[in-house]
């Protein structure tokens, strides 16, 4: 390979994946991943558009690598041309903005056209060559068409993977931009899905986990041409040989349907932890969110699920400060983080999106008030998450052993739990890595568990 490209990834995992796949995409053409942009033939920000920081976080970089790309078209620095692109959510939020407002942008693509990368490439440096400029924007929604043009996963190396099923959103939570980014709620076929899942477990994939911004809904074309749910489709992949661990995110209460919460008890490639989004713990705010649930109607579910998998670690998604959160609003959310217990969680301050109903709500909350319940909801989750990761000393469990660590004979993987593991492997670091193993747990560390391989590897 010849050319260069380097990607930076933003926001959530679903934008890891799309940038798996956009490498590979351009792997053919003769394009290597390279580390930094100064070694780049093309630079693409994948970006995020969840919340404004992320979306003006793009903007600073762009104006960085316009730098960069100007001292190499004036032959001040190696390299040559430099072509930027940014895809992604801002791409296809935003598109004509960014033209306009930064033209050191070549190429503007969104989540849905990064299969025709190759091809846009080849247009920009073709304008170039002609107008002096490069411009080119894509941001349709050929949801279908994206997966069927994309080369087969070879797996980014290590044996957990990420594999998208779902796509969109039709919730339209009042917050959210994902119903616009993304576009509608699309499944893709189980059998096309199965396909991807067996040549990854051929390349030594053990651990999947499933992407979609509304994975639970799924509801795809199954082998027997009827719609197949998130658990069937599961309890398919379970059999595909070498695929020991499954995992799903991000779900959403509404589609925790029956079948997919005793998964949770059946399914032994099911693992025991959940990232269920409960954004908030007042009703009242649950309702002006549109999210169709409420406090109690989550507790129930965690307690289906409990009374099946007792162990099972939960994670959540908060919000503070969304327009009208009042103290006692905010106290719900603390009472139900109590009561439900949380192994990790992601939280952040309500963050007013262009074009979604709630940024034109009244009442919106002060900074100084979010501030302060970010802290304290921060604060409550945090000791949560300590406690959990202590109470795991002394166990003995199985983890999947992904890459190695810094010390010799120390290998990083994932418990059941998702909580990252440092293992001290010794000699046998190189026979296991890749692999599950019976750890036992030493230490619990607020980020991360400390373990030593167990003697008895069969428990
Ligand atoms: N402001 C703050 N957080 C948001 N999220 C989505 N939209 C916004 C917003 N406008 C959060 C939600 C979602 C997670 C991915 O990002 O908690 O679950
Ligand atoms: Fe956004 Fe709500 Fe859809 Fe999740 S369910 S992607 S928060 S609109």
């Amino acid at each position: 390979m010849t050319k260069k490209l380097y990607i930076k990834t933003y926001g959530c995992q679903m934008n890891v994946y799309d940038s798996e796949r956009m490498a590979e995409v351009m792997a053919p053409e003769g394009y290597a991943l390279v580390e930094t942009p100064e070694a780049a033939d093309v630079v693409v920000l994948n970006t995020c558009h969840i919340r404004e920081k992320a979306a003006e976080k793009v903007y600073s970089d762009i104006g960085r690598l316009k730098v960069l790309r100007d001292e190499r078209l004036r032959g001040e620095r190696a390299g040559g041309d430099l072509v930027l692109a940014v895809g992604g959510c801002v791409g296809q939020a935003e598109g004509a903005e960014i033209m306009q407002r930064a033209p050191a942008v070549d190429m503007v693509f969104g989540p849905q056209t990064y299969h025709r990368l190759p091809k846009m490439v080849i247009a920009a440096r073709d304008a170039r060559a002609l107008h002096g400029k490069a411009r080119v924007i894509d941001t349709e929604f050929p949801a279908e068409e994206k997966f069927d043009h994309l080369p087969s996963p070879r797996g980014s190396g290590g044996p957990a993977a990420f594999l998208t099923i779902q796509e969109g959103c039709d919730k339209f939570c009042t917050f959210c931009v994902v119903p616009y980014t993304r576009g509608a709620e699309f499944s893709r076929p189980v059998e096309k899905i199965v396909a991807e899942a067996e040549k990854l477990a051929a390349v030594g994939v053990v651990e999947l986990t499933l992407l979609g911004q509304n994975v639970n809904a799924y509801h795809g074309v199954g082998l027997d041409g009827g719609d197949w749910s998130l658990a069937r489709l599961m309890a398919r992949l379970g059999e595909v040989p070498g695929i020991a661990r499954i995992r799903y995110t991000t779900s959403h209460p509404r589609d925790m349907g029956d079948d997919l919460i005793a998964a949770h008890g059946e399914l032994a490639a099911c693992m025991p932890y959940l990232h269920l989004p409960v954004q908030s713990g007042s009703d009242r705010v649950l309702a002006a969110m549109n999210r169709g649930h409420t406090a109690e109607s989550y507790r129930d579910i965690i307690a289906r699920l409990r009374a099946l998998r007792p162990d099972l670690a939960v994670s959540s998604d908060f919000i503070v400060g969304f327009p009208g959160e009042t103290d006692d609003d905010f106290e719900a959310t603390m009472q139900l983080i109590r009561d439900v217990g949380f192994s990790q969680a992601y939280s952040f301050k309500y963050s007013p999106r262009p074009g979604t109903p709630a940024s034109d709500m009244a009442d919106q909350v002060p900074e100084e008030v979010k501030d302060a319940r970010l802290q304290a909801l921060q604060t409550l989750l945090f000791e949560q998450q300590k406690a959990f990761n202590v109470a795991s000393v002394g166990q003995v469990m199985a983890v999947l052993l992904e890459r190695v660590g810094r010390f010799e004979g120390q290998l990083i993987g994932r418990s059941p739990y998702m909580q990252a593991v440092n293992v001290d492997c010794g000699a046998a670091a190189a026979d296991v890595i890749g692999r599950i193993a019976m750890v036992e747990i030493l230490s619990g560390e607020p980020h991360s568990l400390k373990g030593r391989l167990a003697t008895d590897q069969a428990a």
